[in-house]
């Protein structure tokens, strides 16, 4: 008698969470996943699917099934850790000092493979090939967009890929048509002043004071310039300047980010940065130089036909009950946006809160914990979206 999914999962899942927490303790961050890259090649090599490495700056790997059939889809998940000192307490806690997987990259990756190995025990079924991406530095340093490049997905017909979400119960999947996150820039701003006694002020300009009131002059983007039903964000996150307190410094750096929901509002958003900042500067006898940074992340941009069918496989899978549609987007930011530029495809929320009642640590906390209890969700419904798809449903 054939086994359903869910049977499939419940025998496998033992193994897959054991892979999770053996993840979980050896974090690593951009581009410096190569134990995690040699973990998940031993992973793919016993269980005899193929695939090839040296993706991404060298740790990427794509593995691939080959079923009977001409469509391709494509799965991927991210591999990197936070820069973060984990207190979680766990047994498995990270064993690297100032690393943690604190964004649960550790259980999308478990999922990825529970979904290789469960889809290779059913390759007779397959109607097409299905690919899996294990993809480095998410976070910050833009790695999907060297898998793309790297023609990692050149021959999907469709790409697909999962977030876990802690503001969602376990069990449950969100979704979210068009756009669903933000385009996120980082910038720069170099502040010259000119140096002298704190005594004597006059005798210098002060770029402390000049970063100040960019700062300030910069929330009026946002609040001044930006039409009410455009969402944007423009963050200052960090002034550095000064060593003592009888001396007005030379120079001032500021770095931040900004956010939106539109390339139009995204590219008004770097023109106002510009414009405010070195004119501010100016104003005040000063000099400001802006610097973006080139590894913008594009806006997530959800197709609405691929969302209708995750969603629909979800339905069938999972049961209505389950599904939660997301009223807004989020103004995080995701480097899947870079398949979606290339591939029609779909981004969806795994829930991973286990309390009906508390709130769970968010993303990027230290105290946060990819929840095992979402394995046998985020499985059944990513193995059921390949099947289906190459079945053309
Ligand atoms: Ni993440």
């Amino acid at each position: 008698m054939a086994t359903t999914l869910q049977e499939s999962i419940e025998e496998l899942l033992p193994e897959i969470i054991a892979l999770r927490h053996e993840l979980h303790t050896h974090p690593e961050i951009r581009f410096e996943e190569v134990w995690t890259s040699d973990r998940i090649a031993t992973f793919l090599t016993e269980n005899g699917i193929e695939h090839k490495r040296g993706y991404a700056k060298g740790t990427g790997i794509v593995a691939w099934i080959k079923g009977g059939g001409e469509r391709t889809v494509a799965l991927r998940t991210d591999m990197d850790a936070l820069d973060i000192q984990e207190e979680t307490g766990l047994d498995y806690t990270s064993t690297i000092p100032q690393r943690m997987h604190a964004c649960g990259h550790d259980g999308h990756m478990a999922n990825l493979c529970g979904v290789a190995k469960l889809l290779n025990g059913r390759r007779d079924e397959l109607k097409g090939t299905v690919k899996f991406i294990f993809q480095p530095a998410e976070e910050l340093a833009a790695g999907g967009r060297y898998m793309v490049e790297e023609g990692a997905i050149a021959d999907a017909d469709a790409v697909f890929g999962l977030h876990c979400w802690p503001t969602l119960p376990v069990g449950s999947v969100g979704f979210k048509s068009g756009a669903a996150m933000a385009s996120a820039d980082m910038f720069i701003i170099n502040v010259t002043g000119k140096g002298c006694h704190a005594a004597d002020p006059g005798a210098g300009v002060d770029p402390i004071l000049v970063a100040a009131h960019i700062t300030t002059a910069l929330q009026s983007i946002v609040s001044r310039e930006t039409n009410p039903w455009d969402a944007a964000v423009v963050t200052v996150a960090r002034i550095n300047s000064g060593f003592a307190s009888n001396v007005i410094p030379e120079t001032a750096i500021m770095e931040g980010t900004f956010r939106a929901l539109s390339e139009k509002v995204r590219l008004r958003l770097r023109d106002s940065i510009e414009r405010i900042a070195t004119l501010t500067a100016l104003a005040h006898r000063a000099r400001a130089e802006v610097i973006f940074s080139p590894d913008c992340y594009p806006l997530l941009y959800n197709d609405e036909a691929m969302t209708k069918f995750v969603r629909d496989t979800a339905e069938s899978a999972l049961g209505s009950e389950r599904l939660i549609d997301l009223k807004y987007p989020t103004m995080g930011a995701e480097d899947f946006a870079f398949y979606l530029q290339e591939k029609p495809g779909s981004f969806f929320f795994i829930g991973n809160n286990p309390s009906d009642t508390e709130p769970y640590p968010n993303l990027h906390s230290p105290h946060f914990n990819f929840s095992d209890d979402a394995l046998p969700t985020s499985i059944e419904l990513m193995s059921a979206v390949a099947i289906r798809f190459l079945a053309g449903l």
